[in-house]
Order: C-alpha cells, then sequence, then structure tokens
C-alpha cells in the first residue's frame, strides 16, 4: 500500500493514481486504522511532499512511532518536490540528499526503491505559506510551476514492482 503526506494535494494525487496502476490502496497517513492496514500489507511506500526543505512533520512522527511495525515491510520512499534533483541554488542545498536525511535512519537504509519527482506550486493555494513564497520569489522560485510527471507514473508503478514486488 501507500501512505502519503501531502498538504497541497500533488502528493495525494501522485499516490492515488499510483495505487491504480499498481492495484493498492492509498491512505493518508493520518487515516483510521491504519496500524491494521499496514499490518495487512507486504510493501509499503512512504510519500510525502517536500516544505521548506523538509518531510512533512506530522508524517515523520508517525513513521517514527511505527518504526517497528514499518521496519517489516518493504520499503519505497517516494518524494514529490520542487527539486529532485541534488542542486545547491543560492548557497541552499536541495533534492534527494537534503530530504532524505529526515528519514529514520534504519528505514532509509532497509529502502529498496528511493525516489523524488516534480510536484506543482500553485500561489494561489499556497496560503499557509505565504511569507515563504514571497521570499522564495525573491531568491529563486519566480514562476508557479507544475512538472508532475502523470505521465511517467506506468514507468514509475514498473518500477516499483520489479523493487518491491
Ligand atoms: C511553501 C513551500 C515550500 C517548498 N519548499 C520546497 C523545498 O524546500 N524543496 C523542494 O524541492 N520543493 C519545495 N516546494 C515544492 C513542493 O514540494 C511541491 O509544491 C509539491 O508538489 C507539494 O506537494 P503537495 O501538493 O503534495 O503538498 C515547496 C512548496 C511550497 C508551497
Amino acid at each position: 500500500m501507500i501512505l502519503y503526506a501531502s498538504e497541497y494535494g500533488t502528493t495525494k494525487q501522485i499516490s492515488q493514481e499510483l495505487a491504480n496502476l499498481l492495484n493498492c490502496q492509498a491512505y493518508p497517513y493520518d487515516a483510521p486504522d491504519l496500524i491494521e492496514k499496514i499490518t495487512d500489507t507486504s510493501f509499503l511506500i512512504l510519500a510525502s511532499d517536500v516544505l521548506l526543505l523538509k518531510i512533512n512533520k506530522g508524517f515523520l512522527r508517525f513513521i517514527k512511532s511505527q518504526k517497528n511495525l514499518i521496519s517489516q515491510k518493504k520499503i519505497g520512499i517516494l518524494l514529490v518536490c520542487g527539486s529532485p534533483d541534488d542542486k545547491e541554488i543560492n548557497g541552499v542545498k536541495l533534492g534527494i540528499s537534503q530530504y532524505i536525511p529526515n528519514f529514520p535512519e534504519d528505514i532509509v537504509k532497509q529502502a529498496l526503491l528511493i525516489k523524488a519527482i516534480n510536484g506543482k506550486i500553485d500561489f494561489e493555494i499556497t496560503d499557509q505559506h505565504k511569507r515563504m513564497i514571497e521570499i522564495m520569489k525573491g531568491h529563486f522560485l519566480v514562476e508557479p510551476f507544475d512538472a508532475t510527471p502523470l505521465n511517467d507514473l506506468p514507468g514509475i508503478a514498473r518500477e516499483i514492482k520489479k523493487k518491491l514486488g
């Protein structure tokens, strides 16, 4: 199954489409009866959005609290973010090498697949982060973008099947 955290909906959309392709279920990390659902699954994709260089805090808390259960599964980590590639912009390190250390080390070590893909930013809906958006706009983020690789999802689903199936 896929367990996701999504502030603005892109990770949710991607998780649901991947779940359709993989013939499994996708749930938000605060869904009811998750422990039973995780207990019953053989593989677990942890899909999180990245905001302000961090993985969703509530999601991380959940992962840490269920580390023993989660580590019995075949694990994949999927990050949905604006900068999937490791690079530096104005002295800020981005990409997978920046975000992955947010996860507990043993979960990362055990992951059979770690992938970062593009999401989107719509300035109209990022109301909670208006001030940060203004700062980002002043530095490097000028345009809203939608680079969600929906067309790539069948390929990503195949990769997941191959590595976790
Ligand atoms: C306030 C804010 C901060 C963000 N910070 C980062 C960041 O540090 N690194 C990154 O790669 N993407 C960043 N993004 C891009 C998000 O990861 C992208 O919008 C993603 O699609 C959000 O997923 P969601 O719709 O599931 O919440 C940021 C977006 C917003 C709105």
